[in-house]
């Protein structure tokens, strides 16, 4: 098919992958959007006079990368993680990153939407767009129409957590309200699974016996409390038919209970998170435990690889990043008690070169498998597809030109998070993104920021229809 408009810009000669197709392609794009998908080669000038040309010759041609969670300056207990907008984003955009998910999650005493409008208010220092999670904590008479206002405003996931007593814990008739109401307003609660007492009962006999070190974290949070508390939220969301998303889950077992609702009809999905799925419980017993701290902790290695097989299997509806970005001497500074220390590991960039690396190229995961995951997913399950996620007429031209064979090492001075350690640091990775275009622009080509100017735009998310299984 001819295409007449004008085109600003043309990728040519690369390898063009969506979730449920492949192929050689051409792609164009005009005011910031694909315009179309054109046979190799088929547009020369005079057709394309005036348009920029990218050769991505020997390359994939990815949609950028949407990571669903990802906290930018999240205050937890004593602790802020240490990016902004404009510092999350541009790590981000260098990893093939081009939307994030962040969350507002209130303090004590404030409320959420309020939080929300407050965090959606940073979104134009961002490099690329961004979307956002809201987060209930306590319930009272504001919270239905709060939620009413938030999701009429493009807010459509809510955060819930069963662990973090005291900060971000809701009680069971708070989740089972909050559920019911998004079911109601085509939103979604999106839920951190640990049972809280149990946590505690382990946490406290640690203590007691000098075992309460970041050393230790792994055996403070065992598998069973995750799958306790999976249980638990599953039957709530049957009970009342509302969909629901499981962050971070980190075993074998919390991805089986899903599964299995899931053909009961539940809409019920999995996310895992990059460091799940790639490093173990062995980090804790090196020279920097304190540095590997996040909630769910790092599992075994047979869990990790059981994990692992739940993605190939096709169980695992997104890969996340969970990114939070505290630095050495926060993470020190109480690595001696896990209650008191920062969770959380730095990965927003890391995301999708580790997961290509680890999974496609190491383990044969399939690339179109690693774009539903890593884009297409987090996209339809955030309210955002098709205008990001996929490269397709009317999609944002956020396009990330990605070498499969080259290789690096991984080295926190060569990345652009605001801490000064990545969790991968010497790990030999194959494959990354070389030129990242976002909404047209090329921002990252060559390791090298083009484009500093934050066009960052808070992105509405669209109710979740009854469609929203994949
Ligand atoms: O350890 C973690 N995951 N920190 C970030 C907050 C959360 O629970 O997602
Ligand atoms: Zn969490
Ligand atoms: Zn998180």
């Amino acid at each position: 098919m001819a295409v007449r408009e004008p085109i600003d810009l043309i990728v040519r000669g690369g390898t063009v992958v969506n979730a449920d197709w492949q192929g050689e392609a051409d792609v164009l794009v005009r005011d910031g959007r694909v315009l179309a998908l054109a046979e190799p080669g088929s547009y020369r000038s005079p057709d394309v006079r005036g348009a920029t040309e990218i050769d991505a010759g020997g390359h994939l041609v990815l949609p950028g990368g949407v990571d669903p969670h990802c906290h930018v300056g999240f205050t937890s207990g004593d602790f802020t993680s240490l990016d902004d907008y404009r510092q999350a984003t541009t790590a981000a955009v260098f990893g093939g990153t081009t939307t994030i998910v962040d969350f507002a999650i209130p303090r004590p005493g404030e409320n959420p939407a309020d939080v929300a409008a407050a965090q959606r208010a940073k979104a134009d220092q961002g490099l690329c767009d961004s979307a956002l999670h809201a987060c209930v904590v306590d319930w009272d008479a504001t919270v239905p129409e709060q939620l009413r206002a938030l999701t009429a405003d493009g807010v459509v996931t809510v955060k819930m957590f069963t662990t973090y007593r005291g900060e971000t814990m809701a009680d069971e008739k708070t989740i089972l309200n909050v559920m019911t109401s998004l079911r109601d307003l085509g939103g979604m609660v999106v839920i951190h699974c640990e049972a809280d007492h149990i946590i505690t009962d382990v946490q406290e006999r640690g203590a007691a016996a000098g075992a309460i070190g970041a050393r230790h974290h792994a055996g403070t949070r065992p598998e069973l409390a995750e799958a306790a508390s999976v249980a638990e939220i599953l039957a709530v969301a049957e009970s009342v038919a509302a969909p629901v998303y499981f962050v971070h889950q980190s075993t074998p077992e919390a991805v089986d209970l899903v599964a299995r609702a899931r053909g009961r009809g539940v809409r019920a999905y999995t996310e895992a998170v990059a460091h799940h799925l790639v490093l173990d419980d062995s980090a804790y017993a090196g020279p920097h435990p304190e540095r590997f701290v996040c909630c769910p902790p790092l599992r075994s290695a047979t869990t990790v690889g059981a994990l692992r097989s739940r993605v190939s299997m096709g169980q695992v509806a997104t890969i996340g990043s969970d990114h939070c970005c505290y630095d050495t001497a926060q993470k020190e500074s109480v690595r001696h008690d896990v209650r008191a220390m920062p969770n959380g590991l730095p990965g927003v960039e890391t995301r999708m070169p580790v997961i290509f690396s680890e999974l496609v190229v190491k383990r044969g995961l399939p690339v179109g498998r690693f774009v539903e995951a890593l884009c297409a997913n987090p996209a339809r399950l955030n309210g955002l597809y098709p205008r990001k996620g996929v490269i397709a007429p009317g999609a944002d031209a956020d396009l990330v030109l990605w070498d499969p064979t080259a290789t690096t090492e991984l080295r926190a001075t060569d990345l652009h998070m605001a801490t000064d350690y990545t969790p991968y640091e010497g790990m030999q990775i194959t494959g990354r993104p070389t030129t990242v275009l976002v909404a047209g622009r090329p921002v990252v080509s060559e390791g090298r920021l083009l484009d500093p100017a934050p066009r960052g735009r808070h992105l509405r998310s669209r109710p979740l229809g009854s469609g929203l299984i994949c």
